[in-house]
C-alpha cells in the first residue's frame, strides 16, 4: 500500500530534525555562547532597565550586523513598528500599504497611528508584496498630486508601504522601492523575521527610510521579547531614540518631556542576552540553511508539494520553513496539520490574511488571490537551529 502524504510528510520532518520519537517544536531559541554570563552580570551590578552597557552594546552589534547607520533597541518588533511609521510622517486618516498575509503587528502598528491598512498582494516566488501587482493595483487606484500619493477610491493619503521579508525570505527590494519612489511612499521594512538575510549582499532593513527587527522568543535570535528600529538618516535616529525613551530630555536629575512619547526602551537585561545571541548569529543562520537543504533534498521526491526556497540573488536567514501544497486545499492542508500534531510534530498554518480579521475586514484590499493560495497551501514545519 502506497504511503500516505501525511506520513511521508511526518517520516521526512523527524528524518531532518534527527528526533525519531517525541516532540518535534516549531522553533525554539539556542542559547549555546555567553547568554547567563551576561545575564548575570546585569543582577550582579543592578543594571538591569533602560539604563546600562548592554544596550549601547546591543545597539551596536545590530548596527555592525546589519550595516544600518543606526539601530535603537525598543521592547518588541511592533514597538518598533509603531515608531517607524510615526517618523514616516503617517497621520490620522492615511493609509499605508501592507500585505494581507503577515503577521497582525504591522496591522496593529499602522492602526495605533490611526491610519488604516490597505492590504495587497504577495508574490509566489518571495512570499513578500508582489511588484507587478502592486504596480498594477495603484495604476488601477492611485495618483501623485504635489509629491502626495493618493487613493482615488477614497480620496485618502497612501502615506507609506510596509514590506515584510516573510519567514526570513527577503522580498524583491529593487523593484518594491522603484514602485514606491514612483508613488512618492515612504519604505518602511518589516524585517522582523530575518536578522540575518540579505539582499543582493546587503542585509534587508537596510534598503529603505525605516525598519524594524524582532528578537521574540520565536525569533532566529531573541531577547526574550525585544526588537530594534534601524534607518541610515541621524535625524530620524535621534528622533527614534527621544520616542522610545518617553521624550525626555537629557538632563542629569531633571524630569522634562517635551513631546507625547512612548516607553519603549529595551531593558538592559535583555539587550545582553541579546548580545551574547548576537555572537552566535552567523553560526545559528549556518545550521538553519543546512537544516533547509535536508529538507529541499528529503522532499524533492514528494510530488504533492513542494519546500519553499530563496530566490535567486538573496541569502534567507530560513527562520520558519515552509512547504506548499500543489493544489491548495484547506481541507487537506488541515488535515495534515491535525495529523502532525497528534504525532507530536509542531506543524502550523500561516497567518489568517489580514482582512479576514474582524478589526481590519472593511479596509482597502487588492486582489488577494496569490495570498489566498498560500493560506490554503502553505505549512509550517519545525525550523529550530539545535536539529
Ligand atoms: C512579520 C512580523 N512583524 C512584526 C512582528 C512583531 O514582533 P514582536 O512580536 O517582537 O512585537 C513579528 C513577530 O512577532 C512578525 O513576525
Amino acid at each position: 500500500m502506497p504511503i500516505r502524504l501525511s506520513e511521508k510528510i511526518e517520516q521526512i520532518i523527524r528524518r531532518a530534525a534527527g528526533i525519531s520519537h517525541g516532540p518535534v517544536v516549531l522553533h525554539e531559541p539556542f542559547f549555546n555562547g555567553n547568554e547567563r554570563q551576561y545575564v548575570a552580570d546585569c543582577i550582579d551590578t543592578n543594571w538591569v532597565s533602560t539604563v546600562g552597557k548592554y544596550v549601547n552594546l546591543f545597539e551596536e552589534l545590530i548596527s555592525r550586523t546589519t550595516g544600518a547607520k543606526h539601530a535603537i533597541a525598543t521592547i518588541n518588533g511592533t514597538a518598533a513598528l509603531h515608531i517607524c511609521l510615526l517618523l514616516a510622517g503617517t497621520r490620522t486618516g492615511d493609509e499605508i500599504l501592507t500585505p494581507a498575509l503577515t503577521f497582525v503587528a504591522a496591522a496593529n502598528a499602522i492602526s495605533y497611528c490611526n491610519a488604516i491598512p490597505h492590504f495587497v498582494d504577495v508574490s509566489p516566488l518571495s512570499m513578500g508584496i508582489c511588484p507587478e501587482k502592486l504596480q498594477a493595483h495603484l495604476e488601477k487606484i492611485a495618483e501623485v498630486r504635489d509629491g502626495e500619493c493618493f487613493n482615488r477610491e477614497t480620496g485618502r493619503p497612501i502615506r507609506a508601504i510596509v514590506v515584510m521579508h516573510t519567514f526570513g525570505h527577503p522580498s524583491h527590494l529593487d523593484e518594491l522601492k522603484q514602485i514606491a519612489d514612483r508613488y512618492a511612499l515612504k519604505f518602511i521594512e518589516d524585517a522582523a523575521e530575518a536578522i540575518g538575510s540579505a539582499y543582493h549582499g546587503r542585509h534587508v532593513g537596510n534598503h529603505g527610510l525605516l525598519s524594524a527587527l524582532s528578537f521574540n522568543g520565536n525569533k532566529t535570535i531573541t531577547t526574550g521579547g525585544g526588537g530594534a528600529i534601524l534607518t541610515n538618516d541621524d535625524a530620524l535616529a535621534k528622533r527614534a531614540r527621544h520616542l522610545t525613551t518617553t521624550g525626555k530630555v537629557v538632563h542629569p536629575w531633571e524630569y522634562f518631556h517635551d513631546c507625547v512619547a512612548y516607553n519603549y526602551r529595551l531593558p538592559n537585561l535583555n539587550a545582553a542576552l541579546g548580545c551574547a545571541q548576537l555572537e552566535q548569529l552567523s553560526d545559528i543562520v549556518m545550521k538553519k540553511r543546512v537544516l533547509a537543504s535536508r529538507y529541499k533534498s528529503e522532499f524533492s521526491p514528494v510530488k504533492e508539494l513542494r519546500f519553499f526556497t530563496e530566490m535567486d540573488g538573496v541569502k534567507s536567514n530560513y527562520w520558519l520553513n515552509a512547504i506548499i501544497l500543489n493544489n491548495p486545499s484547506i481541507e487537506l492542508r488541515n488535515g495534515l496539520l491535525k495529523h502532525l500534531n497528534d504525532a507530536g510534530i509542531m506543524a502550523r498554518p500561516v497567518w489568517n490574511l489580514m482582512n479576514r480579521l474582524p478589526m481590519y475586514a472593511s479596509c482597502p484590499a487588492a486582489d488577494l488571490s496569490a495570498s489566498q493560495q498560500l493560506e490554503a497551501s502553505l505549512i509550517n514545519i519545525p525550523s529550530s537551529p539545535s536539529f
